[in-house]
């Protein structure tokens, strides 16, 4: 038997020779319960949890409500095949109808998260071409830095180095387009006088690619951890809906991390009045409490695929009438409690209490919306030169501050490197953001000086 070396008091002990994760990950921590924004470990150290676990915590740990709606849907099904109706699935769609798609899209496909959400978009995009008649419409453009899930697709229209690594020869080439990294743009170019360029530079990498081969270009509407909370200039949404609609490709936003309130809207799209072709939600849907994830379209797509017969494939898991529960009782929460205005009101006190990092020698931005933001380090300010990739500053970061009892969420994607993002869940207050603010600071201090 494997040597236990690590108890924590009233725990099952650590297995330090076979970690829980199947390879070590950079940051290590047993929790034991959660409540509101905060972790406890089984010492009874209270950490709060400034990335909401990887961006998905909305309304906070521990309420009785989700877990009460769980428990109900278990006892009622364990199981019930997803193309079938139950309560809470029906329950949950009206609900996202009703309060919190945009206008049209009223068809829902729920699976089981981000990855397998993504999946079937692109699926579909596909499938309704195909029904429509223009089966040559197969390239999907994506963006540099971006992450749109782990699966071999997902995997191929994202802009994760990292992720995308040893996996290149099962990925097709397909255009990737620059981001709006206006910190360092792929373009050269600055803003304001930059025009936007980088979302004209999609319009003419579909017409390199031709039109008709053309079946949908996918991006995040506000970036997520890969990037580190690229915030788009505001005609870029508007710029790049108009440029879809004139080359008849579908527009898919994936808001698997921007969604369901983090970025201050119900989505990061509504900031601009865009509706997509596909919208693409998980992680808040349900506040962590289970997994659940959803595409969402309107009738025009979901008509050719009925027309001609063509099912858009569920797993087996989709729509777990638990899941749908916990995800309409979190989201009735976020309604009755108007958190979506809360992150809106609580962005500037996030802005103001990083906003002294914005002098700190080694930060070059401070950036983000809602309560979704980012600080990407450099070792040297002037000339934007990062650290080696080998000093693994982001995880030092999350080293440091879980020793101070704050977790930031380390991003980036190796190439672009040295992010540290924020997520808190929507239930903090004003001391704790503070509390955010100060304990990166020390953090940011620590972990450079530990890489000499
Ligand atoms: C923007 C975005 N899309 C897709 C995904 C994949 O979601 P999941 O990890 O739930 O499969 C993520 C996960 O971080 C994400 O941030």
């Amino acid at each position: 038997m494997t040597e236990a070396v690590q108890q924590a008091p009233g725990t099952h002990p650590v297995d330090m020779e076979r970690p829980w994760p199947f390879v070590p990950f950079g940051a290590n921590l047993t929790v034991d319960r959660a409540e509101g924004p905060y972790l406890y470990t089984p010492e009874g150290q209270r950490i709060l949890d400034a990335a909401g676990g990887a961006v998905v915590g909305n309304i906070g740990y521990g309420r009785a409500d989700v877990t009460e709606a769980m428990a109900a849907a278990v006892r009622r099904f364990g199981y019930v095949v997803p193309p079938f109706q139950t309560d809470s699935r029906l329950r949950l769609v009206e609900r996202l109808r009703d309060r919190w798609l945009p206008p049209g899209l009223d068809r829902v496909h729920l699976n089981s998260g981000g990855t397998e959400a993504m999946e079937v978009a692109l699926k579909l995009a596909r499938q309704v071409h195909v029904a429509r008649g223009e089966p040559q419409r197969r390239v999907v453009i994506g963006r540099d830095l971006s992450y749109h899930g782990a699966s071999i697709m997902t995997l191929a229209v994202g802009g994760h180095a990292e992720r995308r690594a040893g996996f290149e020869d099962w990925l097709p080439d397909w255009p990737k387009a620059p981001p709006h990294y206006c910190l360092r743009c792929p373009l050269g170019l600055s803003r304001p006088t930059c025009g936007t360029a980088c979302v004209d530079a999609i319009d003419r990498l579909i017409g390199e690619t031709g039109p008709q081969n053309v079946a949908a270009v996918i991006a995040e509407p506000v970036v997520g951890s890969s990037g580190g909370s690229f915030v788009p200039p505001d005609d870029y949404w508007p710029r790049l809906r108009e440029i879809c609609s004139r080359h008849g490709v579908l527009l898919i936003a994936d808001e698997v991390m921007s969604g369901f309130g983090r970025t201050g809207a119900k989505f990061a799209v509504d900031h601009w009045n865009v509706v997509p072709d596909i919208l693409v939600g998980g992680k808040g849907m349900s506040g962590g409490y289970a997994p659940i994830a959803g595409v969402y379209a309107g009738e025009e797509l979901a008509r050719p695929l009925a027309e001609t017969g063509q099912q858009l494939m569920y797993y087996t898991y989709g729509g777990h009438p638990a899941a749908c529960a916990a995800a309409d009782a979190v989201l009735e929460i976020m309604e009755r409690e108007d958190m979506v205005a809360r992150v809106a009101a609580l962005e500037p006190r996030m802005e103001a209490a990083l906003a002294p990092l914005r002098q700190h020698p080694n930060v070059a931005e401070v950036r983000g919306k809602g309560l979704l933001w980012s600080i990407e380090m450099v070792r040297d300010r002037d000339t934007l030169e990062r650290f080696p990739v080998e000093a693994g500053l982001s995880f030092k970061v999350v080293s440091e501050g879980l020793s101070r009892g704050v977790f930031f969420y380390p991003g980036g994607t190796k190439v672009h490197r040295d992010i540290v993002t924020l997520g808190p869940p929507f239930v903090v207050t004003e001391a704790d953001i503070d509390l955010i603010g100060a304990v990166l600071r020390e953090s940011i201090d620590a972990a450079v000086a530990a890489c000499g």
